[in-house]
């Protein structure tokens, strides 16, 4: 404890190459939506190879509120909603978690009403949720906002053409919760095509709803017939997967893969692939080789799916700082997602923001030094970099990367890294 709430402190000491194999983790953002689609039915859903990550334990915690048994055994997670009592999530949980909005469309589908509080904006800039109401108003909700509570109630819940303005992850994934629970079919236009929005049809299939076209721009959902047990494999995370590549990239290396859909992050591996790695990808594996500084690439423009993806670019840009020359990223999804930036330069880095581009010259070494972790993804940016910077480096952070990785810390260590989480 530091100052009265919980630090972890991620302690560096930079310099290795990393070599091994790694086994990816279950999808965080896959498994959250499938944890909320569990409401859907009565009958018992078992979830296996769902990460052990502090955002899968606040879903656990507000399935318990909503009266569900939610337990988790090893990989795997049990939940049996037969006895789901209440359609109101607290705003403690909601604060907990930003995706917690995902509960809504599933929790209308499911009951007719649901009861919670707005998500705050978080540390990626203003994060509205204008198009899952909009969504969700299409199929027949009302929709009360009043002090920061959201009231949304459905006598029943009426299939609609839905046009997305922008392909929202979580708005695609809203609508087709609550295209569950409506009569007759819902078409979302303008859909998001990620790879978690086709893990939730497939989960949503295996649970007895008509569904078809995620991974299109156009989804069909044509009703839901709860069936009996269902059992369900979470796919690999992608994103984790990106984190392993970026810090084979960026310290030197010779690291595999397992269990991924190397496709699915084929956008990042085309840019490490031009910065001088090898990438072999066989069947049972993914392996990236690099040696040296890296060219410099890009420019990288975030995008939806299948463009390159928001959450990979600061680790991209942090396996990109000792690179032989000027890289430039521009970010388009989110706000505010450089935040990382003025902590990467006190290892050293020269990173220049304007607006949504940054510029990224190559320097030909970091060096070891006290960072704050700011996000997500900004945490494991830093943490890569530190990993190749000269001597030791520590990352405060207010458990932001537990959030989203599972025992990274161990992972990194057994590639070879030098790196011990405190907590
Ligand atoms: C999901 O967030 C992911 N989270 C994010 O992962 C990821 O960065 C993001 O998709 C983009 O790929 C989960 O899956 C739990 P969006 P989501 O709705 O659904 C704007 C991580 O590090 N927008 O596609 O919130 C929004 O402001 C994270 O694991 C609206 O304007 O993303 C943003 O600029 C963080 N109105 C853009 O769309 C809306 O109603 C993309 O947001 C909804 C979104």
């Amino acid at each position: 404890m530091h100052g009265g709430y919980f630090m972890d402190i991620w302690h560096v000491h930079g310099g290795s190459r990393l070599e091994g194999s790694c086994r990816v983790q279950g999808s965080k953002n896959a498994s959250l939506p499938i944890l909320a689609a569990t409401i859907l039915t009565p009958q018992r859903c078992e979830l296996l190879r769902v990460p052990r990550l502090t955002d899968v334990d606040a879903a656990l915690r507000i399935l318990r509120r909503l009266g569900c048994r939610a337990c988790r055994r090893d990989g795997t997670v049990a939940v049996d909603s037969a006895a789901l009592s209440c359609c109101a999530v607290p705003h403690e949980l909601m604060a907990e978690m930003r995706s917690s909005v995902i509960f809504m469309g599933a929790l209308l589908a499911r009951c007719g009403e649901a009861r919670l509080s707005l998500p705050g904006g978080c540390k990626l800039g203003k994060r509205p949720i204008d198009l899952h109401l909009a969504a969700l108003r299409k199929l027949g909700a009302e929709i009360e906002e009043e002090g920061g509570e959201l009231h949304c109630r459905a006598g029943q819940l009426r299939g609609a053409e839905i046009e997305l303005g922008f392909p929202s992850v979580g708005a695609t994934e809203n609508a087709m919760l609550a295209a569950c629970g409506a009569k007759g079919e819902t078409v979302i236009r303008g859909a998001a095509r990620e790879p978690e929005i086709v893990a939730l049809q497939d989960f949503l299939r295996a649970m007895g709803a008509g569904i078809e076209g995620a991974g299109s721009g156009v989804i069909r959902i044509r009703g839901f017939q709860p069936r009996g047990l269902v059992r369900f494999r979470v796919p690999a995370d992608r994103i984790a997967a990106a984190t392993f590549a970026c810090a084979a990239a960026g310290c030197g290396g010779d690291v595999e893969l397992l269990g991924l859909e190397a496709q699915e992050i084929s956008a990042l591996l085309h840019f490490l692939n031009a910065a001088g790695c090898d990438i072999i990808n066989d069947k049972h594996a993914l392996r990236i080789r690099a040696q040296g500084r890296l060219l410099p690439v890009g420019p990288v423009v975030t995008a939806p799916y299948p463009g390159f993806p928001t959450d990979a670019q600061p680790l991209l840009m942090a396996a990109m700082l000792r690179a032989r020359g000027r890289t430039l990223i521009r970010e388009t999804i989110f706000e505010q997602r450089f935040r990382q930036v003025p902590e990467l330069c006190r290892l050293g880095a020269q990173i220049r923001v304007d607006g949504r581009t940054a510029e990224i010259l190559g320097v030909e070494r970091l060096r070891g030094a006290a960072l704050q972790a700011t996000d997500l993804r900004g945490g494991a940016a830093m943490i890569l970099a530190a990993l190749a910077a000269e001597g030791e480096s520590v990352v405060l952070d207010e458990g932001h990367v537990r959030r989203g990785y599972e025992e990274l810390d161990r992972s990194l260590e057994s590639l070879g890294a030098r790196i011990v989480l405190e907590h």
